[in-house]
């Protein structure tokens, strides 16, 4: 199959739309990453998906509606704080995992009773959503295991041959895939960490949860909250370390342990603080959004350039950064060196 990679324009989307609603798979740029999307209601087109992305069945998808009116036609037992959270996060990169009507096929939710729904704030992906005229089940446009893409060439990388489109929007802003909290279980749980921190989240709804899985490693026999959390993610091909500490032991570190062939992950200001490796700053490491939209594009530039170990620099954990530092850590599959501990 050929893949073409088409601009956003009316008639593209509405090619797309058509392709979609007709059962073939398109990749969708959202402001979070890019989504590789099929008709949610057709089981037979969710199942490529999972072939596509070599994507464990038990994993389940997120649904896309392009207005939050739209998603009681797929939950039912829909709770004020849910509505709360629809009316102050949608459209955006906010994720709510609520009980799943019959309508949705039990491929989209890997057999269980609940549906995660989200209405993404990025006006391409909104008008594909339309065009199609169903919701799209969309899981990271990339290989699974893999970064997820964060730019049109990204997906070309991992699907080419795979797919017929891909809709080109440009980098996506935020760049780590959306926070994840399920309001099906009694006390919300925050499941996976995003833009949307759980403080902004706990000034709506009041209290919720943090599910274990976003700090540690979980052991095998873990049923994780959310299946997904129990999968390699986010890795490229070579290992990397995180080195945590002050500033300057953590340069001293790198710096003494780091190969001509490895590469360094690192922040604003750092670049020529170090000697050998491929150098590359995710951004300025008081501004979570900037290490976001860039850390994946930096995590397959590593990749491209065939480094054979990733030094990389911690970020903080707390509010906003904690999405970043989560998929850091899944990335490195939570090998952290602690200078000074
Ligand atoms: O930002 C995003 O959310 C992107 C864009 C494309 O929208 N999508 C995305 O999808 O990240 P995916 O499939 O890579 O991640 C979906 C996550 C997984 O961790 C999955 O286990 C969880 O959501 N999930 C899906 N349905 C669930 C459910 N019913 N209950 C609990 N967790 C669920
Ligand atoms: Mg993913």
């Amino acid at each position: 199959m050929k893949t073409l990679i088409l601009q956003p324009t009316e008639e593209n989307i509405k090619i797309a739309g058509k392709a979609l609603q007709n059962g073939e798979l398109v990749a969708i740029p959202t402001e979070t990453v890019y989504g590789l999307a099929a008709n949610a209601l057709k089981p037979e087109s969710v199942t490529e998906i999972f072939s596509a992305k070599g994507r464990p069945q038990d994993n389940p998808l997120i649904i896309h509606i392009s207005k939050k009116e739209d998603c009681e036609k797929y939950a039912k037992n829909i709770s004020d704080k849910a509505k709360k959270l629809m009316d102050k996060f949608w459209p955006g990169p906010l994720t709510i995992v609520l009980e799943a009507k019959d309508i949705i096929p039990s491929v989209v939710t890997a057999g269980l009773n609940t549906v995660a729904i989200r209405c993404p704030e990025n006006e391409i992906a909104r008008k594909l959503i339309e065009a199609s005229g169903v919701p799209l089940a969309a899981p990271s446009a990339n290989i699974s295991g893999k970064p997820s893409p964060t730019s049109a060439k990204h997906v070309f990388h991992d699907l080419n041959g795979k797919i017929p489109y891909i809709i080109d929007g440009g980098m996506c802003n935020i760049g780590v895939e959306s926070t994840v909290v399920t309001l099906a279980t009694n006390k919300p749980i925050l499941l996976r960490p995003g833009k949307i921190s759980r403080e902004e989240i706990e000034k709506v709804i009041g209290d919720i949860d943090i599910s274990e899985a976003v700090f540690h490693k979980m052991s095998d026999d873990f049923k994780a909250q959310s299946p997904g959390m129990k999968y390699r993610h986010y890795a490229p091909n070579a290992k990397i370390i995180v080195v945590d500490g002050e500033d300057e032991d953590v340069i001293r570190y790198i710096s003494h342990n780091v190969a001509d062939v490895d590469g360094i992950l690192c922040f604003d200001g750092d670049e020529n603080k170090f000697e050998k490796g491929l150098i590359i700053s995710i951004g300025d490491k008081n501004d979570p959004m900037s290490l976001s939209h860039n850390l994946f594009d930096a995590l397959r530039k590593f990749d491209a350039a065939n480094v054979s170990k990733i030094y990389a620099r911690c970020c903080l954990s707390s509010g906003e950064y904690l999405g970043v530092y989560n998929r850091l850590m899944k990335a490195a599959g939570y090998n952290i060196i602690k200078i000074g501990e």
